[in-house]
């Protein structure tokens, strides 16, 4: 039995998060999979720069030193640019998948596949995983055609649907950065009030995936925070944690944007089956942006202690 993981899409804000947690709480060796170049000193780590798309080079890439296990974190995850650029959308969000899924059939491993709860059109969130799908906008019809692919491939696989991410990392601005960012400049930011989900602190997603991982579970997971409430009310809780004014957020209707996509209005992801089974409780707003502040505190306090392991 191997005792690698692969990640694809290791610059990804999930794997920054994951890869530490594998090489602290596991044995396993990773391999990392990225499009950027990715430098490290862990004896334990190697990474391979390639294009996922490239279907030669990431078979290359797996024969060349065979996985137990391969998480999947790369997508677009700009909704509106799927909305826009297609075929780039398809190409990683489903293609990637199907291939994967297929070298883990070659190589007997479990895929690992991260998905949303844009797969629902948001009309009676949250959502159980009994829940049926019906994406809304072309980046959930990606992400619903990846799962099945993945589900239906024959092998053990595990979706992993989860919603409205937020973390420490510098290199993946979020919506929190984003609120924070925009209240600092001084600039109006538009929120919208009828948009809702339970967002997920980084940590808790992270450290479901690798208990999916040590227990093998296959089949779909809803892993999400504890607080269900809208962008606009998550920017308020934002703004009060970090003690920062308000008067730059304005509330919208999500009609008013009229962005390119469209958005699962009562989204989000009931997460009990997940906790049940992976003994888990997930953050509430409170306690994640407590946990992001301090996570940023020590930071600023111990630059050069940052973890240095992605670009
Ligand atoms: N962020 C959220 O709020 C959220 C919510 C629900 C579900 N999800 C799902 O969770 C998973 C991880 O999301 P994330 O936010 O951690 O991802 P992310 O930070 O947006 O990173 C995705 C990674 O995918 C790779 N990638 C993106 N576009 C690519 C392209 N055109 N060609 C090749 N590679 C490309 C890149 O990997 P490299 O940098 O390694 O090249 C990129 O860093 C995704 O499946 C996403 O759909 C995310």
């Amino acid at each position: 039995m191997s005792d690698l993981i692969t990640v694809v899409g290791a610059g990804s804000r999930t794997a920054a998060a994951l890869i530490p947690m594998i090489l602290e709480e596991t044995d396993y060796r990773v391999r990392l999979l990225s499009t950027r170049e990715v430098f490290t000193h862990d004896p334990r780590v190697t990474a391979i720069r390639l294009d996922p798309t490239d279907r030669q080079a990431v078979k290359r890439a797996i024969l060349d030193d065979i996985p137990a296990v391969i998480i999947n974190t790369a997508a677009t995850t700009n909704v509106d640019r799927c909305e826009t650029d297609r075929s780039t959308c398809w190409s990683v969000n489903v293609d990637l998948v199907e291939h994967l899924a297929r070298m883990c059939r070659v190589v007997d491993a479990h895929l690992v596949h991260m998905s949303t709860d844009y797969v629902f059109d948001g009309t009676k969130g949250p959502y159980s995983e009994l829940d049926a799908p019906k994406p809304i906008s072309y980046y959930g019809k990606s992400k619903l055609a990846a799962e099945n692919a993945a589900l239906g491939a024959g092998i053990q696989a595990t979706v992993v649907r989860t919603n409205v991410l937020y973390g420490p990392s510098q290199e993946h601005p979020d919506f929190v950065a984003w609120i924070l960012e925009s209240i600092d400049a001084r600039v109006p930011v538009k929120v919208v009030t009828d948009q809702y989900s339970n967002p997920t602190y980084i940590d808790d997603v992270a450290e479901a995936i690798l208990r999916l991982v040590r227990r093998r579970r296959t089949g779909i997971y809803h892993v999400g925070g504890a607080d269900y409430l809208s962008r606009y009310e998550f920017a308020l809780r934002i703004a009060e944690v970090f003690k920062v004014p308000t008067t730059s957020l304005e509330p919208v209707l999500t009609d008013d944007l009229a962005q390119p996509a469209r958005r699962p209005l009562r989204g989000g992801l009931i997460t009990l089956k997940a906790e049940a089974d992976l003994g888990m409780k997930f953050r509430g707003v409170q306690a994640g942006l407590a946990s992001l502040r301090h996570s940023l505190y020590a930071k600023l306090q111990h630059p050069t202690q940052r973890r240095s392991l992605l670009p």
